[in-house]
């Protein structure tokens, strides 16, 4: 491999994958950010062609934004090359909405923002609320628990599963397809090409027994929606569909699981911010979000490719120049964050780019994300008060998702609240169950 050469900037590799593990990437990033003029060339060595690093917030906005300048679809929105060539690889970054560039991305949006409306989003409230309590059930009694896979994984499973209409008894196989997809750089997640391509065909199959299904029965729900044609007579058509069922899968997922674990983690390094939290959640509830998504910032980076020349920030572009977007080092700013290493749950005002820098491909799921953040720190904080950090945090071994493989806490053990009993209870995440929360309990009204 060529060695990389950041002269200027020695010690600087972010392909070092065991430096994100070590989570050394912040001083890596920090260096980049707070060397002038803030936008800097840096070499990939064997992985790539060189990137300009954007670490700045106002740097990341005006990029996020031009979305005819700066290509979601050229390159791909991953800074991993693309194997040229690769069937799946195009066909993903054809078919896949977040590396589609307008018009075809804002034809796109339109048909899919119709599942994503408050009145969608609301109809789910009641729905979470509960399965938030029943999450806590789990292990309220025990007094311990791992927080990822008993705690913060499985509402943002439930979620996506409930809105997309899935039956209980199918919703753990959403977590194994994603888990197949992604983490592919962890030793503890990585899958071979064929269980890769295994899951793909499973999850694209599991998509067009629904489609054909709801086709069959409209229901009140997404897909029925997504797959009518709306006043332009515009909808999804079969692929399309099968598409956008991935990634609502694999973006609705470790991105609010690791907002919750590494919120929770926020609250443990400033117990004084629990303590606030609890004084008032309903107070804190919209400032404690955005802090949770800035701080916990999931998704680290998004790559864009230029259409053209472009001077930014002073830094002459050049076109095709490969461009890489740090969220969690623009989420870090301290031009637009006051002492952006507090975690602060009042921060006001508080303009992140957890969700992307805006522009077209601004989070088509924010709404609900910021949603079942809310419902699990009012849940755990009524419950669980007193929790706290009981071993040691294991990190994701990625340069992509800022994730959080397990972290261990530990409460005071109080009754279970459900009428549920508690062995009849599967999830959808943890090892212990896999049938979902099944029986009886299922959508009130
Ligand atoms: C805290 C949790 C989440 C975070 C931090 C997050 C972050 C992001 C980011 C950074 C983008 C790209 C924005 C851009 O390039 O401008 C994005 C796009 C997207 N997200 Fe999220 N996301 C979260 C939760 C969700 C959920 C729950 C869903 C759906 C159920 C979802 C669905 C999507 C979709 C469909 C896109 C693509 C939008 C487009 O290309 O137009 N996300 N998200």
């Amino acid at each position: 491999m060529t060695a990389v050469d950041n002269t200027g900037f020695e010690g600087i590799d972010l392909w070092d994958m065991d430096a994100f593990q070590r989570q050394e990437h912040h001083a890596m990033l920090e260096k980049l950010r707070e060397t002038e003029p803030g936008i800097h060339f840096v070499d990939e060595g064997d992985m790539g062609p060189g990137f300009w690093a954007i670490t700045r917030l106002d740097h990341l906005k005006e990029v996020n934004r031009q979305a005819e300048i700066f290509s979601s679809n050229i390159g791909g929105t991953q800074m991993q090359e693309r194997v040229r060539g690769d069937d799946i690889d195009s066909f993903q970054n054809d078919s896949l909405m977040l590396s589609m560039d307008p018009p075809k991305h804002t034809r796109y949006r339109r048909i899919v923002s119709r599942g994503f409306t408050p009145r969608m989003i609301n109809l789910l409230g009641d729905y979470l609320d509960n399965r938030t309590q029943m999450i806590i059930d789990r292990v309220s009694e025990r007094g311990s628990a791992e927080f990822v896979t008993e705690l913060s994984a499985e509402l943002p499973l439930q979620a996506i599963a409930e809105m997309v209409g899935i039956p209980m008894d199918d919703r753990s196989k959403i977590f194994d397809w994603t888990n197949s997809m992604i983490g592919a750089d962890d030793p503890d997640f990585a899958k071979s090409e064929e269980d890769v391509m295994t899951a793909f065909g499973e999850l694209f199959a599991y998509s067009n027994a629904l489609q054909s299904d709801r086709r069959d029965k409209p229901a009140d729900d997404i897909i029925t929606t997504l797959l009518s044609a709306d006043v332009d007579g515009e909808a999804l058509d079969e692929v399309e569909f099968d598409m956008f069922f991935l990634l609502l899968c694999v973006a609705g997922n470790e991105t609010t699981r690791n907002s919750i674990t590494r919120g929770m983690h926020g609250f443990f390094e400033f117990p004084e911010q629990w303590e606030l939290y609890k004084s008032d959640p309903a107070k804190y509830e919209d400032t404690m979000v955005d802090e949770v998504v800035r701080w916990a910032t999931p998704v680290l980076n998004f790559r864009r490719q230029a259409t053209q020349d472009y001077e930014l920030g002073g830094v002459q572009i050049k076109e095709n120049d490969k461009i890489v977007m740090w969220h969690i080092a623009a989420n870090r700013d301290p031009r637009a964050f006051d002492d952006p290493w507090k975690f602060d749950i009042a921060r006001t005002p508080n303009d992140h780019v957890g969700f992307g820098g805006g522009g077209p491909h601004f989070c088509l799921g924010s709404n609900l994300a910021k949603m079942e953040i809310a419902l699990m720190f009012k849940g755990i904080a009524q419950r669980l008060p007193d929790i706290r950090l009981a071993g040691e945090i294991e990190y994701l071994r990625s340069n992509f998702i800022g994730g959080v493989k397990t972290m261990p806490v530990e409460f005071a053990a109080s009754p279970s609240t459900n009428t549920m009993p508690l062995d009849r209870l599967g999830s959808a995440a943890g090892k212990s169950g896999t049938e979902g929360f099944g029986g009886s309990v299922e959508r009130e009204g």
